[in-house]
């Protein structure tokens, strides 16, 4: 039988098959706990959505996810904790390496966020409800029920707002995203991954499966012979002894980035000379995609396992536009996925690849530098927030102020090799394929290297003669907030919620 016929989608919270994209009002709720006996009361009737199909598809949705603070706080034993990754358990903000790697520094350090910051003031608990248009008040109160304000303190409801498909610069958003294969179909191999492909193994988002190296991500496993609880979660697939806590759960990273659309739109005007065509057209390079979502690279007739030959927004990689003609190599979504395979382009075959491995036949600096996409790759499930500012209006000089941003969110079954990877090595590091000066041109930070050198700048190679140089990029992007959370299996969100009134918490 194939996985997916029985792929345990009813242990599995939705967030992680659907992006409830159809459910554009939504509210996003940072807890702590009050009290943990109350807090377990409610989450054993949480009506928590899971990821079977039903017909008629639901109007409302409700998500849960726990900090390592969250997890404590409702009784779990230490020794559960301590098994999920050093990330989760320090937090986004716990370490000043992790801040500096990330980018975290400056105004995007975090002594200037409104949450998340100190070690004190993590928050418990995400809560993600969804509903269709003005649907979100009523649906709280349903979800709130008797005990919830005797179980947890509201910390504060992070702003949301439909925009449409667009993130606020104006680009349509949520074009790409990995295809999870449910059914373990495709070999982990590297001998058999030399191209890109956009089907992602299920352990790379989900705990408790073989992730792209045919390998279990560590997770807490739990002896149902110590733990009377445990025998209702799922056993774990690589120690059949063993029950799997971590299994149907995923990490969920979330960032509140504040984005300055009119500093955006008046700099690339100014260096544009306000001439609209060059003012669209360096927008769209430093994203890698035109405002309506249509990509610069040109589409592939080569088939792309998991995407669609007919998408016409996707069907692409960058193995006909090698060094950044049409999209350049420092864009964002360049940078965010370089949809590369195992082997560098352009190596096929035995002969070339042996000439690779042994190290030979360099042709560009970029070849050797960029990762192999599958390793890195992110489940995006954010949302914007603030009042839509055009393009055309954000230009103007009297263009209104307002806080504007993404509720950036992703779910990877491993925060450093994936979000943390993704942010550091590729948008961080003036380093990246071939490139010296600059970062992500989107969410960079623009200080200059401790050498002096500059960050600042965006190249876009041309198809004869130098590339295309715009220097003094300010920062656009500022970090208001952020944290590592852990989304439950529903099987273990029943284990949390029994774990304050139940003796497991006092077992040492
Ligand atoms: C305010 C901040 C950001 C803005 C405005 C932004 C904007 C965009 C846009 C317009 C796209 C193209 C549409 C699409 O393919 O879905 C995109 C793609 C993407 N972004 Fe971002 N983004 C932001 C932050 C981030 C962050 C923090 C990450 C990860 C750490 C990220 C990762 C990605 C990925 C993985 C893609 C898809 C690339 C591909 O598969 O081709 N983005 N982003």
């Amino acid at each position: 039988m194939k996985r997916s016929d029985n792929f345990a989608f009813d242990d599995l919270q939705a967030l992680l098959r659907f992006g409830h994209g159809k459910l554009t009002d939504t509210c996003f709720l940072l807890l702590n706990i009050a009290d943990a006996k109350a807090a377990g009361e409610w989450l054993r009737t949480a009506p928590i959505s899971s990821a079977i199909t039903a017909t008629p598809v639901p109007d409302t949705a409700l998500q849960i996810a726990f900090s390592a603070e969250g997890l404590r706080a409702m009784g779990l034993q230490q020794s559960i904790i301590d098994d999920f990754s050093d990330e989760f358990i320090v937090g986004m903000a716990g370490d000043e390496n992790r801040s500096r790697r990330l980018g975290d520094v400056g105004d995007n350090a975090p002594q200037h966020w409104s949450w998340g910051g100190q070690p004190n003031q993590v928050p418990h608990i995400l809560l993600l409800l969804y509903a269709h248009k003005e649907g979100i008040d009523p649906w709280k109160k349903t979800v709130e029920g008797k005990t919830f304000s005797r179980a947890f303190q509201l910390l504060s409801i992070l702003p949301t707002d439909d925009l449409g498909s667009l993130e606020p610069f104006g680009f349509v958003d949520g074009v790409s995203q990995p295809k999870i294969d449910w059914a373990g179909q495709q070999s982990s191999d590297q001998h058999e991954r030399d191209r890109y492909s956009n089907m992602l193994a299920a352990g790379e988002v989900i705990l408790g499966y073989p992730n792209e190296y045919g390998l279990y991500t560590t997770r807490p496993l739990i002896d149902p012979g110590k733990d009377s609880l445990a025998s209702k979660l799922p056993d774990a697939e690589d120690e059949p002894a063993l029950k799997d806590f971590g299994r149907n759960g995923s990490y969920l990273v979330i960032r509140q980035l504040h984005q300055d659309v009119s500093g955006f739109w008046q700099f690339i005007d100014k260096v544009s000379g306000s001439d609209l065509e060059k003012r669209d057209q360096l927008a769209a390079r430093m994203v890698g995609r035109n405002r309506d979502g249509s990509p610069l690279a040109p589409l592939t007739a080569e088939p792309i396992p998991g995407i669609a030959l007919k998408s016409k927004d996707n069907h692409f990689t960058y193995e006909l536009d090698p060094i950044g003609n049409r999209c350049p190599i420092g864009s964002h979504i360049r940078r965010a996925n370089p949809r590369s395979g195992d082997l560098p382009l352009g190596v096929f075959g035995f002969i070339s690849r042996l000439i690779k491995i042994f190290g030979f036949g360099l042709k560009r600096p970029d070849e050797d530098l960029i990762a192999s996409s599958r390793f890195h790759r992110l489940l995006r499930r954010g949302r914007a927030y603030g009042p839509i500012l055009s393009p055309e209006d954000a230009v103007k000089p009297e263009a209104p102020e307002a806080e504007r941003g993404l509720q950036f969110i992703c779910l990877v079954a491993n925060i450093s090799r994936q979000f943390e990877f993704v942010q550091n090595a590729w948008f961080m590091s003036s380093k990246f394929g071939g490139l010296q000066q600059e970062r992500d041109p989107l969410l960079g930070i623009r200080e200059p290297l401790i050498n002096d050198n500059k960050t600042d700048q965006f190249n876009q190679p041309a198809a004869s003669g130098p590339a295309q140089k715009t220097c003094n990029l300010p920062q656009f992007v500022t970090l208001r907030g952020g944290a590592y959370f852990f989304m439950p299996g529903l099987r273990a969100l029943q284990y949390i919620a029994a774990s304050p009134t139940s003796k497991s918490g006092d077992q040492p």
